[in-house]
């Protein structure tokens, strides 16, 4: 068969299985097939860069970096909602819909929590995506839009349409991103809204890309002919192109209807897979829209009804202080129980000193508080006017509430932490951290586990894990082990010994060093004593590697008591070395290379791919960390960037010399 034909069909194979994965929930190929497909598409686009087409869904992994966000004005404003929040305030609306026109049913949408945005498709392909922005200028997303799986690239009919929706994150990659940005000492997002807006506001699309983003469509702008088409029937049409419409939008025929399905949402929101803070209630006669009219912000045929806040009062019984594995310090609100959205909360976090200050958080207060995007209850407020006069204001400790040592704080930081390495706090924590899944995975280990061998006395540093099987017995005995647990637990134990580096490196917590960065740095150091021993420089002049976690781990093997602990583990035969794969060492071994201007001999996907496959990186924009920028005809502002940071510039010859090819 042709290239061009077989390269028609995997598009139209992988856009299938892509519709029926993502849009429909309903995958019926496995993932390593679906890879395989896509890898063989790859490679014929590679190989005939002549058929290389933006809509085909090779493009969906992401790639494009822009320098900034480009401003779109909206031809048609993206307008916002007016808001009810009772069930009186809709039977209103209802009322003045109903003076202008009594044949008028409705349809019901969940509400999403996320951020609206526009598509625009010309003849039916995929042209470009925009944020709502000020409702008349957004800003130019196509590059991030074009990386979500359920948005189509194609529609099967060529046709001029803007449709717009929310894109979100489902609560279950959220939580998976979170769990991630923990591990690796990022910030974590605090509600799936903020961390969708975070990855579409990303000028690199790859990082979009791996974020797992969704998007509902739930309108098709106007065009200026009249439509005499429904809007349930406009979404319809809108699935039919491939479209992800919220399956639990329903037609209805009186605001009371409307009503009890807006009850049947919110009793029933936490069961949605992503988050969602009200129903939004549209006329469904498209041709009345004209005639009932608009004002300035919003529709007069829609209305959004908002959940109730998912807030509750009560009282600050106390506050007492959590030491974490760093031995970071968190204090935190015990609360007279109370009901926020069916689950009970008791506690709430304080976060640091200076957000206790700032609030003025005192222990007895009567306070606000608010399940932070359905995950950690806060305090919103005090209720100071509550106050009888004997609430004392809040003092941060100054010695650890476990070991009593003194508290550190650095300069320019909010956190204050416990930098005693015997505190019995930050041990459990930092045995509990070892063990953990992503670092050496010793399974039957837990939480629970492990607090009741330090208590018994079993465990007290990282190495007497090792050493738990010189005592079986006394284990089995006392600490009321059957002899199969024990045994399957000790297995587990010898078994870990053999994990690759990284393992043992992110297991030891330090500071930043995250999942990622340990395997960075297992990966290019290959050994833990040439971690131990490397200086700043070298550290930082690993890719990905900056001061702030080189100097995190310089300081922890500066610390005597750990590189003792290394040292035992490596004697109880601990693996110290890296076990993985590596990318191959070439001419381009962790260096960062720019193309810019257009190559005479190849593609920039072929330069690409012959840099990574010599170690090196491609990146989209000119920093002072890039090594070399390539620099081909009608080079422009990135060769300009490069001449004033003095960053080397080569041209496409010395980089085929380079490449060998
Ligand atoms: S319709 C002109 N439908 O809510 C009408 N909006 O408060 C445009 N939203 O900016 C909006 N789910 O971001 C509509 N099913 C839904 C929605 C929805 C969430 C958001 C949207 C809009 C905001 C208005």
């Amino acid at each position: 068969m042709d290239a061009k034909k077989r390269i028609k069909t995997l598009r139209e194979q992988l856009n299938r299985y892509n519709y029926e994965y993502h849009v429909q929930d309903n995958p019926t190929i496995s993932d390593v097939e679906y890879d395989k497909l896509m890898r063989e598409l790859k490679n014929l686009e590679d190989e005939h860069p002549e058929y290389v087409s933006s809509d085909s869904p090779t493009m969906r992994v992401g790639g494009e970096v822009l320098d900034e966000f480009k401003k779109v004005e909206h031809a048609i404003p993206m307008l916002s909602l007016d808001n009810a929040f009772n069930a009186d305030e809709l039977r209103d609306f209802d009322k003045r819909v109903r003076k202008i026109t009594s044949e008028v049913t409705y349809v019901v949408e969940p509400k999403i929590d996320g951020l609206a945005a526009s598509l625009i498709y010309e003849d039916g392909q995929f042209k470009r995506a925009a944020t709502r922005g000020n409702g008349s200028v957004g800003e130019d997303i196509t590059h991030n839009v074009r990386t979500i799986k359920s948005v189509p690239l194609s529609l099967p009919e060529k046709v001029n349409i803007e449709v717009r929706g929310e894109i979100y994150m489902r609560k279950a990659a959220f939580m998976a991103l979170n769990d991630e940005r923990e591990a690796n000492g990022d910030n974590k997002f605090k509600n799936p809204r903020n961390a969708a807006a975070g990855s579409i506001r990303q000028l690199d699309s790859k990082v979009a890309a791996k974020r797992d983003l969704d998007m509902f469509v739930y309108v098709k702008t106007e065009e200026d002919s009249p439509d005499n088409t429904s809007h349930m029937e406009t979404l319809n049409t809108l699935k039919a192109y491939g479209f992800k419409i919220n399956p639990e939008i329903k037609r209805v025929s009186s605001i009371d209807e409307a009503i009890e399905r807006t009850h049947y949402f919110e009793n029933n929101r936490e069961e949605f897979a992503y988050d969602i803070d009200g129903a939004v209630i549209k006329v469904n006669e498209r041709n009345l829209y004209g005639t009932i009219g608009y004002t300035a912000r919003s529709p007069k045929w829609a209305i959004a009804y908002k959940f109730k806040a998912e807030e509750a009062i009560t009282k600050i019984d106390s506050i007492f202080f959590q030491v974490g594995r760093t031995g970071q310090i968190t204090p935190v609100a015990a609360l007279s129980p109370v009901d926020i959205q069916g689950s009970t909360v008791s506690r709430a976090t304080l976060h640091n000193d200076a957000y206790v200050s700032q609030k003025d958080i005192r222990e007895g207060d009567a306070v606000i508080i608010r399940k932070a995007g359905d995950i950690i209850p806060e305090v919103v407020k005090v209720i100071s006017e509550r106050r009888s006069g004997s609430e004392q204001p809040f003092e941060m400790i100054t010695h650890c509430p476990e070991c009593g040592k003194p508290l550190e704080k650095a300069d320019n930081e909010a956190d204050t932490y416990c930098v005693n390495p015997d505190c019995p706090a930050r041990k459990v924590e930092s045995l509990i951290h070892f063990s953990s899944r992503g670092a050496m995975n010793i399974e039957g280990l837990g939480e629970r586990i492990v607090e009741h061998f330090h208590n018994e006395g079993y465990l007290s540093d990282i190495p007497d894990i090792y050493k738990l099987k010189d005592y079986r017995e006394a284990l089995i005995v006392r600490a009321g082990f059957g002899p199969k647990s024990i045994d399957k637990l000790l297995k587990n134990i010898e078994a870990s010994k053999n994990n690759s580096l990284e393992h043992l490196l992110f297991g030891l917590g330090i500071r930043y060093v995250g999942k990622k960065v340990s395997k960075v740095l297992a990966m290019h150091f290959d050994d833990l004593f040439a971690i131990m021993k490397a200086d700043e420089a070298t550290l930082t002049s690993v890719d990905e590697i900056g001061e702030k976690i080189a100097s995190s781990i310089i300081q922890y093997f500066e610390d005597s008591h750990n590189c003792a602990m290394i040292e035992e583990l490596k004697s109880f035969g601990v693996n110290m070395t890296f076990k993985g794969t590596k990318p191959k060492q070439g001419v381009f071994y962790a260096k960062r290379v720019v193309l810019t201007g257009t190559l005479e001999s190849m593609t920039r996907n072929e330069a690409k791919e012959a840099i990574e496959a010599e170690g090196g990186k491609v990146t989209g924009s000119v920093s002072k960390n890039t090594d070399y920028v390539c620099a081909g005809n009608d080079a422009g502002s990135k060769l300009d960037k490069a001449e004033k940071l003095g960053v080397e510039v080569i041209d496409e010859s010395t980089l085929r010399a380079m490449l060998n090819i």
